[in-house]
């Protein structure tokens, strides 16, 4: 019973600390005050460092504080953990990435790794500067590095993740989750990601991730700028958001599950896609998401405005990234996909298309009060089946007859 008391009384404490921002015993250190110059021209990698070395050692939940008006040019940056207590990440300036493409290896640019008790909030500019990426890359110029990430966290103990990066929200302490109202362990708000060279913010091997209130923008056509890029993580919120990339706004790759993406706007870029699955365009919710073992799942979509959205709905079970691809590999199995109150209009002529492996059929299908009209005036929308099962109810606009029971 005295261990219970205790397990409350911190998760009470954490609890007080994301709502009042740990105004009780906290301290806090400002990046000016370890040398940092904030010209945008001056490197002050080292100067975050140190600030970071003091923060991380706090034996009480501490922020580290990024003052507003200044411009902080970073090098490739690791925040490591383990930290001492609860660490909240204030971003009220700016930062910046040198333009020139670095030599040497370097998979991110700013990775927060080891921590536990993370957050970072503010409303600065973290600007990737990734317009010398694009134009290697529209040019087919090979370069050595590249950085995939404008900004990420990563789960520490995991090997074998070779070009990626990834976020690090692990729980680590059971009582996290023995609240009723679980506490996250990492939050990002309020950020604005701008021009990463790829990816803006990875999410990887962590659970209870909040990310709310970011915007993120990069022109619509710079190569493979994921907005967030999701992989090996459960439990993750992506809510509030303004996102338009080249890419993917939202991608949920391998290993994922209890994904809940809601009232977000995405726009110019490629939606949201799950595995190699690329599904809809614009506002919508997720849930309940497993790739990469062989099946994705229980998934919803639901109250989604389309906006001249070229393929809104689209399960493409042939997809070949780079064209390169082993016909009928093993497919993933789809099943239990439902589009609920989806609404808008298709720039494309097939606006439903459920183009499933000849060897797993997709089922579950379901459609329920889904109205796609063709984006432009005396055009068509149509849909497309193969090996699909499921059922409609309500409106199907267009129908779906290819749809096998
Ligand atoms: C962080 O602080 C510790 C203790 O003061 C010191 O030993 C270590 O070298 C510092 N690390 C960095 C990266 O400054
Ligand atoms: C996802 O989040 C939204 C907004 O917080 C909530 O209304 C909805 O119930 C959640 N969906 C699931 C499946 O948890
Ligand atoms: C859908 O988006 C369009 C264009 O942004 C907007 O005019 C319309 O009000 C939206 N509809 C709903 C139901 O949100
Ligand atoms: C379905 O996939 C096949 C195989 O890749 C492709 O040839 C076909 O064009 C696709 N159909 C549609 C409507 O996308």
């Amino acid at each position: 019973m005295v261990k219970q008391g205790r397990v409350n009384s911190l998760v009470i404490l954490v609890l007080a600390c994301f709502v009042a921002g740990c105004v009780a015993a906290s301290s806090s250190y400002s990046v000016t005050d370890f040398g940092a110059k904030g010209d945008g021209v001056t490197d002050d990698t080292k100067a975050f460092l140190d600030t970071w070395n003091a923060t991380c050692q706090s034996s009480v939940s501490s922020v580290l504080f990024i003052p507003a008006g200044k411009t902080f040019l970073l090098n490739p940056i690791v925040f490591h953990g383990p930290c001492k207590f609860y660490i909240r990440v204030q971003v009220d300036g700016d930062i910046i990435r040198p333009g020139k493409l670095w030599g040497g290896n370097f998979a991110h640019w700013l990775l927060f790794s080891h921590i536990d008790q993370l957050s970072i909030v503010g409303s600065g500019k973290i600007d990737g500067q990734g317009a010398a990426w694009w134009s290697c890359k529209t040019n087919h110029v090979s370069f050595s590095s590249s950085p995939l990430s404008c900004f990420c966290l990563r789960q520490s103990h995991v090997s074998a993740v070779s070009s990626s990066c990834f976020l690090h929200a692990f729980t680590s302490f059971g009582f996290f989750r023995s609240n009723a109202q679980p506490v996250p362990t990492a939050q990002v708000a309020g950020l604005r990601l701008i021009s990463s060279p790829q990816m803006h913010l990875v999410v990887g091997f962590s659970s209870a991730v909040r990310i709310t209130g970011l915007t993120i923008t990069a022109p619509g056509d710079s190569l493979n700028t994921d907005g967030v890029h999701i992989e090996q993580s459960r439990d993750v919120v992506v809510s509030d958001s303004t996102i338009g990339t080249g890419d993917d706004c939202i991608s949920i790759g391998t290993g994922s599950i209890l994904v809940n993406v809601s009232r977000v706007t995405c726009g110019p870029g490629h939606g949201i896609s799950i595995g190699s699955l690329g599904m809809a365009n614009s506002l919508a919710q997720v849930s309940d998401i497993q790739g990469g073992y062989g099946y994705a799942k229980n998934i919803i979509f639901e109250s989604i405005n389309l906006t001249a959205v070229m393929n809104p709905i689209i399960i493409d079970q042939h997809y070949c990234a780079n064209n390169v691809c082993a016909e009928q590999r093993s497919a993933v199995q789809v099943s239990d996909v439902r589009f609920i109150d989806v609404r808008g209009t298709s720039s494309s002529q097939v606006a439903i298309n459920l183009n499933c492996s000849q060897n797993v059929a997709c089922t579950g299908i379901t459609f329920h009060n889904v109205e796609i009209q063709p984006a432009q005036r005396g055009g068509q929308a149509s849909s497309y089946c193969f090996n699909a099962h499921g059922t409609v109810t309500g409106i199907a606009i267009p129908a779906v007859p290819c749809l096998m029971p």
